[in-house]
């Protein structure tokens, strides 16, 4: 059976229909309204999309408390809302592998400003790297310590800030991944935290609205981000992504930040390259949707499947992020 141009064209639809019908943008004027004086808790603050976010609230007025490892890196965030006009910033250096301690961010918060606006839970860890490659990745300790941090920790922190949401009307927002959604290349770990979360919080939304909670939820199903880190480690691969597939770290903060006020059960970005991976994983057949994975993420110019020249290329990428110190996660060469 010829299946290719059916799904051609339900592909062509479905991406046509939501490039076609984008939410309308809000205004800074209407963020700034929003979020003036709003207490925001933000975790993964010191680099990436969490710390674009902490720039962009604090150009909004918005009080900020930041969280991440890395006191350094939040010391220097922290000087760069100062600069940008926020006044009431705190630091908290955190590691969420410790799940019981993860609600401490959250009473601390409200020690110092007495409330709870939203809660963006946008810390992970990450690892770009084969599991059959690396055998530390294999050790029952290292795949739970993952997932304390990209799941677990993120539920006790939903646990924590609930009562303090509902008395704010406040909302939450989980940074997600397409990789929630559907298999990823070399990223099997962070892929099945990915696919916990996502499974929680659906279910969780659903139980918020059955009870009529003041509280909402966004999940966001976020794709490869431009982030300063990810892009020197990618470029220095070799690798290029097409521009198409290659999200923002400007405008995808700015969804997020839109999506604290219009509260969609999903924020996705960017739009298209996560509509086509979902659409491909739900129509091609599972072989030829891994295929066609393989055959696009595989290192150029190598024959066959590239397998192992794709270990070379993760360990190059490896060696940058030890320079960039990019703290991506938590195995021996992950940046520490
Ligand atoms: C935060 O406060 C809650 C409620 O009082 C408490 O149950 C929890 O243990 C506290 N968390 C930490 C890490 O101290």
């Amino acid at each position: 059976m010829n299946y290719k141009v059916p799904c051609i064209l339900l592909l062509i639809s479905v991406s046509l229909y939501y490039l076609l019908s984008p939410a309308p943008p809000l205004s800074d004027e209407q963020l700034t309204t929003h979020l003036k004086d709003k207490v925001v808790l933000i975790c993964g603050a010191s680099s990436g999309i969490g710390e674009e976010l902490a720039y962009q609230l604090a150009g909004h007025g918005a009080k900020l408390v930041l969280v991440a490892r890395n006191q350094d890196k939040l010391d220097v965030v922290k000087e760069g809302v100062v600069k940008l006009g926020a006044t009431d910033v705190q630091t908290i250096s955190f590691d969420f592998s410790d799940v019981k301690g993860s609600s401490g961010v959250i009473n601390q918060t409200i020690a110092w400003f007495g409330k709870l606006d939203y809660l963006v839970s946008n810390h992970a860890a990450m690892g770009n790297s084969a599991f059959l490659g690396f055998p530390y990745r294999q050790e029952p300790d290292f795949i739970e310590k993952i997932f304390r941090v990209n799941l677990f920790s993120h539920i006790e922190l939903a646990v924590h800030a609930l009562p303090h949401l509902e008395a704010s009307k406040g909302h939450m927002l989980f940074t997600s991944s397409m990789a929630g959604e559907a298999p990823l290349y070399r990223m099997s770990i962070y892929c099945s935290t990915k696919h916990g979360m996502n499974g929680f919080f659906y279910s969780l939304q659903q139980e918020l609205m059955a009870r009529e909670s003041p509280v909402s939820l966004t999940i966001g199903s976020v794709g490869y981000i431009a982030t300063k880190d990810l892009s020197q480690i990618v470029a220095g691969e070799g690798m290029t992504t097409p521009a198409w597939a290659t999200g923002d770290v400007k405008e995808c903060a700015r969804g997020m930040i839109e999506s604290y006020i219009t509260r969609p059960p999903t924020m996705t970005y960017p739009k298209l390259y996560v509509y086509v991976h979902r659409a491909m994983w739900y129509i091609l057949p599972v072989s030829s949707f891994h295929k066609t994975i393989i055959q696009i993420f595989k290192p150029p110019g190598t024959v066959g499947t590239g397998y192992q020249e794709a270990l070379e290329f993760v360990n190059k990428g490896r060696e940058i992020a030890k320079k960039l110190n990019f703290q991506q996660g938590y195995g021996p060469d992950d940046g520490k």
